[in-house]
This record gives C-alpha cells, sequence and structure tokens, in this order.
C-alpha cells in the first residue's frame, strides 16, 4: 500500500506544538519537584538556602566553609572537608573550636553503607575526684567546676580529627591544617561576632593573661572591626602537629607545655592523661521516623539517644494534622522532651563506665509505653514524672558544621570547649585554650550543671570518664542516601533543636531555611518550664498556659547547620541566630 505523502499545514504544526511544549517544560522543571516527597524547593518560600550541586559545606565560621569547600572542590571528600573546617575553625572560632576542647563526628558514607561516630569527648583527668569541686559546705561550687584549672578536661579534638582522616579521608594531615595555620600566622579580621563574644567574656579572662595577651590588645582594649587577630602561638602549635601528627600534642612539644603550665598552676592533666588519650570510633544510634532512617551521636552523648526517644513517641501523633507551633504540636512536643530528659538524667552516662540501656530507651515500645500516658488536654507537672529540683542558666557556645560531597558522603560534627572560650585559660606559648567541660559531669547526683541538667549515678565523674554531653550531630536517610544533615550548639537546647530542625522538614514541610529559622520551644523537665522564642503567637501561650504550663519567652535557642539534599539538588542554611555562619557549596 502506498502511504500518503501529508502536505505541511502550518496550523497542524502549531498543534502539535502546542500539545508537545507544556510536556517538554513539565518534565524539565519537575525533576526536584513533583516527584519527591519533600516540598519542592520555592522560590517563593520566605527563607532563602544556599543552592548547589556537587557538595556544601556550612559553618559558623565563613574561614572554615571556605576552606572545606577548597578541599571538596579539590576532589577532597566530606571528611576531608570537615577536618579541614575543624582545625581552621580552632583559629577562626576560638569560642568554641580550639585544640583544647573535644567533640563528636557524624560520618555516613553511601559507597560503603557504612556510618561511624567518632568519639573525640574530653576524658576526666586521673587525679580528679568529686571532692575538689565542692566548698567547705560540701556543696557543688560552679567556679571550681566551670571558670578554674581544674574545670579541664583531657582535651580530644586533635586526635579526633587526625582519627577521622586517617580512617575516612584522603588528604594529608598538613593539607587540612594548611588554612588554620595560615590563618594563625598572618591572622584575619575581627569582625563583630568576635568582638562581641570576647567582649562578654573579658571579666572571665582577665584571670588568664595569655588570654588577654592573644585576645585583646595592649591594656586590654578590644580589637577593632577589620584588625587583624594573628595567634602566633597557635600557628607554631599546628605546624608541630601538622609535621608530627597528633603525638605532638599527645606526647610531644604541646604536651610539654600543657602538663608544665597544669603543674604550676594546680591543674588535673598529667602527661599521662594526654598520652593515654584516644578517640574512639562507636557505632551510631538508629532509628526510623515516619519511613526516614535516622543516624545520630551515642553515648557518651545524650543527644542521639534523646533525639530518637521523643522522634519515636512523636511518631504516634498526627503533628502535621495538628500544625506546627500549634497549641497540640507544642503540647505533645513538651510532654514528649519531659519524658525524654528525665530518662537523661537517669540511664545516660559514658558506655564504659556505665551500661546505658540504649536500645530499650530508643525501641519504639517502649516509646509507645511512655506516650500512652501523655493526657491530651493537661501538662503533666515535672515532679510526677521524677524528683524535681531548679536550675541557674548559662549559654552553652559549642559549634556545628554539616558537610556534604559529590559522591553523598556526609559528615555531621559538632565540637565544643563548653563554655564561650571555654574556662577563659589559654595555656601559654600554645595559643590553646582550655576546656570547662568537667562541669559537664554530675558532680553530686541530683544537683544541677549550668544547663539545668540534673543527673545521677551514670554520669558521676569517676578518673578517665568521659562526662555525658547533649551534642546532636544527626544524619538523616532517605532511600539510604543522606537526605539532611544537621545539628546545633546550645547545651541542653541542642537536642530539642535538632529535632525540631528534623519535625519542621519532615511533619511540616519546610524549606530548610524555614526550618532553621522557625521559632523553636523547650523543655528539659526540669525546671518545669516551656521556653520558647519570642515570636510565638500570644493565643497559643495563653493556651498552653491554661494547659498548667509554665510558659517563658526568652533568648533564641541553639544555632542549627544544615544541609538538605534531594535528587541532584543540595540546599543548606546557616542559623540567622548566630551571625558569621556561611552556607556555600559549589
Ligand atoms: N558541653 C555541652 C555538651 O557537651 O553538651
Amino acid at each position: 500500500m502506498r502511504r500518503l505523502k501529508k502536505k505541511f499545514s502550518p496550523i497542524r504544526f502549531i498543534q502539535v506544538l502546542s500539545l508537545i511544549f507544556p510536556m517538554i517544560l513539565f518534565l524539565y522543571v519537575t525533576p526536584v519537584s513533583a516527584v519527591e516527597a519533600y516540598p519542592a524547593f520555592d522560590p517563593e518560600a520566605r527563607f532563602h538556602p544556599a543552592f548547589a550541586r556537587q557538595g556544601m559545606v556550612v559553618s559558623e565560621s565563613v574561614y572554615a566553609t571556605r576552606a572545606g569547600l577548597e578541599v571538596l572542590k579539590e576532589g577532597g571528600n566530606a571528611v576531608d572537608a570537615a577536618v579541614t573546617a575543624g582545625f581552621t575553625m580552632a583559629v577562626t572560632y576560638p569560642r568554641a573550636g580550639s585544640l583544647g576542647g573535644g567533640g563528636f563526628m557524624l560520618i555516613y558514607l553511601p559507597g560503603t553503607n557504612e556510618a561511624a561516630a567518632i568519639d573525640y569527648r574530653e576524658k576526666a583527668p586521673g587525679a580528679a575526684r568529686s571532692s575538689m569541686y565542692l566548698n567547705e559546705k560540701g556543696e557543688v561550687d560552679g567556679e571550681k567546676s566551670r571558670h578554674g584549672m581544674i574545670a579541664a578536661g583531657v582535651p580530644g579534638t586533635v586526635a579526633g580529627l587526625a582519627l577521622a582522616l586517617d580512617k575516612y579521608g584522603t588528604i594529608t594531615l598538613e593539607r587540612a591544617l594548611r588554612p588554620a595555620i595560615d590563618l594563625a600566622e598572618n591572622g584575619f579580621p575581627a569582625d563583630e561576632e568576635l568582638i562581641r563574644s570576647l567582649s562578654r567574656v573579658k571579666e572571665r579572662m582577665k584571670a588568664s593573661p595569655e588570654s588577654m595577651k592573644i585576645f585583646f590588645k595592649d591594656g586590654g582594649e578590644s580589637y577593632a572591626a577589620g584588625e587583624p587577630l594573628i595567634q602566633k602561638d597557635l600557628g607554631r602549635t599546628l605546624r608541630q602537629i601538622a609535621e608530627s601528627g597528633p603525638d605532638a600534642f599527645y606526647e610531644g612539644a604541646v604536651a610539654e607545655k600543657i602538663t608544665g603550665f597544669m603543674k604550676e598552676e594546680g591543674g588535673l592533666i598529667t602527661k599521662k592523661d594526654l598520652a593515654s588519650y584516644e578517640a574512639l570510633v562507636r557505632k551510631p544510634v538508629r532509628g526510623s521516623y515516619r519511613g526516614y532512617d535516622i543516624y545520630s551521636m551515642p553515648p557518651p552523648s545524650s543527644g542521639g539517644v534523646l533525639l530518637i526517644e521523643m522522634l519515636n513517641m512523636l511518631e504516634g501523633f498526627p503533628l502535621g494534622t495538628y500544625g506546627h507551633n500549634s497549641t497540640r504540636t507544642i503540647h505533645v512536643m513538651a510532654e514528649c522532651m519531659k519524658l525524654a530528659y528525665a530518662d537523661r538524667s537517669m540511664y545516660l552516662g559514658d558506655p564504659d563506665f556505665v551500661d546505658v540501656p540504649v536500645s530499650r530507651l530508643i525501641s519504639k515500645d517502649y516509646a509507645r509505653g511512655l506516650s500512652a500516658g501523655i493526657d491530651p488536654e493537661r501538662a503533666t507537672p515535672s515532679d510526677r514524672i521524677s524528683p524535681g529540683g531548679t536550675a541557674p542558666r548559662e549559654g552553652g557556645n559549642t559549634t556545628h558544621f554539616s558537610v556534604i560531597d559529590k559522591w553523598g558522603n556526609a559528615v555531621s560534627n559538632t565540637y565544643t570547649l563548653n563554655f564561650s572560650y571555654g574556662s577563659g585559660i589559654t595555656v601559654p606559648g600554645t595559643g590553646i585554650l582550655l576546656n570547662n567541660e568537667m562541669d559537664d559531669f554530675s558532680i553530686t547526683p541530683g544537683v544541677p550543671n549550668a544547663y539545668g541538667l540534673t543527673g545521677g549515678e551514670y554520669n558521676a565523674l569517676a578518673p578517665g570518664k568521659r562526662m555525658l554531653s547533649s551534642m546532636t550531630p544527626t544524619i538523616v536517610l532517605r532511600d539510604g542516601k543522606p537526605f539532611l544533615i544537621t545539628g546545633s550548639v546550645g547545651g541542653s537546647l541542642i537536642i530539642t533543636t535538632v529535632l525540631q530542625v528534623l519535625t519542621n522538614v519532615i511533619d511540616f514541610g519546610m524549606n530548610i531555611a524555614e526550618a532553621a529559622y522557625a521559632v523553636r520551644v523547650h523543655h528539659q523537665w526540669l525546671p518545669d518550664e516551656l521556653r520558647t522564642e519570642r515570636g510565638l503567637n500570644a493565643d497559643t501561650i495563653r493556651l498552653l498556659s491554661d494547659m498548667g504550663y509554665s510558659v517563658v519567652t526568652g533568648d533564641t535557642m541553639g544555632s542549627a547547620q544544615s544541609i538538605v539534599k534531594i535528587g541532584d539538588y543540595i540546599y543548606g542554611t546557616t542559623d540567622p541566630r548566630r551571625p558569621g555562619g556561611l552556607a556555600e557549596g559549589y
């Protein structure tokens, strides 16, 4: 049969085009939006996340973000970038990032399906005893556990970052330290955030002439914005680590200076404490929430266990239907928070010293039992959950950064000196600020620490033991791939901050910037108060008060540094609660 040759018709051509064009447009613009359960990146959203395709670093320091990103662009992986960022912040973010502190790094490598939790938490020196932190009346003396020479635990940061690089990285320690050495030796311009944070601790720092010499000008005058902060001694310390590895810090020239200073000034850290310090690779705690896999930090952090315990309880409530920050949502969240923080006070501590019932605490059955007791109409008074207490408040000054690379490897790292600039004491000749982490022990069971957290025997001080932490570096997977990488600062507020970043994304469909910016709430069982940031509407506060909550509206809570990966696209955001951070990708 002969095929009829059709004549070209312009009208027909336009008709066909008008059918095909919308289809092409649909396929072109919808690879992320229509096919994903997670709401699309919405250019009309109130807040705009950073956006990239290959890799991203989000941290509280512009220098650290850029140093990490440079490593990613050179072909390094997420661990290389994280270690580089971590060392850089020891120079550019001294309020939390010093080599004299400790922390946790969570790593997920999709290629090997491997997740690792690097524990580089500080340890109690061998000579430490609870009685050293009491006054003559036998009460805990915060001055001793927070501000003096005996406040410092054995630092873990150098060991932890070096271990992460050695086991999971691809670049040399020397390369990872290069930006930090450069910034320490040649300086970087002080910004308002650095100057302001230093002015807040100036009185405390006056006890350390070495700190005053580094962080203030002669005569104690503050640096002006734009003036360079040069840290020559710190530069030398970093060079020694680059040349001789972590041994320089734990056994070599730096160790000599630290232990010499301890001897002179009545500190506790000895050569043996430093030489025997080890960072550890632990198995992350793992849970699930509405189809997402959650990896987080195991003990000696309480963060991961509490996060999963709270998520398990919340899974039984349709938060998405209740609405973000509605009275019902906040009520259910606050009740779950109270139950989890009560468990924290009893059951959490260093797993090398006490038997933490992790699997029970993160089991769905256990959570169902707990949440079954939540009264939908009334707040449960904290003293009906467990014995009560009151607490002072001090700001937590930890820092978090998140990294993802072009292979989908993800790193979530939180580390700290405890308070802003730790104890405020710098070891002469090293540029190293000392942590004041001993206050995170439960020195006297039942007596709250600086965050108002009470503890029991599980977190009692013992030589060589790691103090319990709230740091919660977290990686959420969807379909086996990193989806959300987050963590926060904020002492006891860290865990509830991370919880709300997760629920804001998963339950309330926020983009990552909206999730980070949204008003937060916090309850930690003791004291029995529901804390909220400003911006929660007055009607909700009134309804919560009517339900029996003591609502306290005040300061901002936490500072989350987060990344979300959807399909080929990476979105990230630094938290506006602290200026000076940067989310940047390529
Ligand atoms: N120093 C605060 C924490 O580790 O939770």
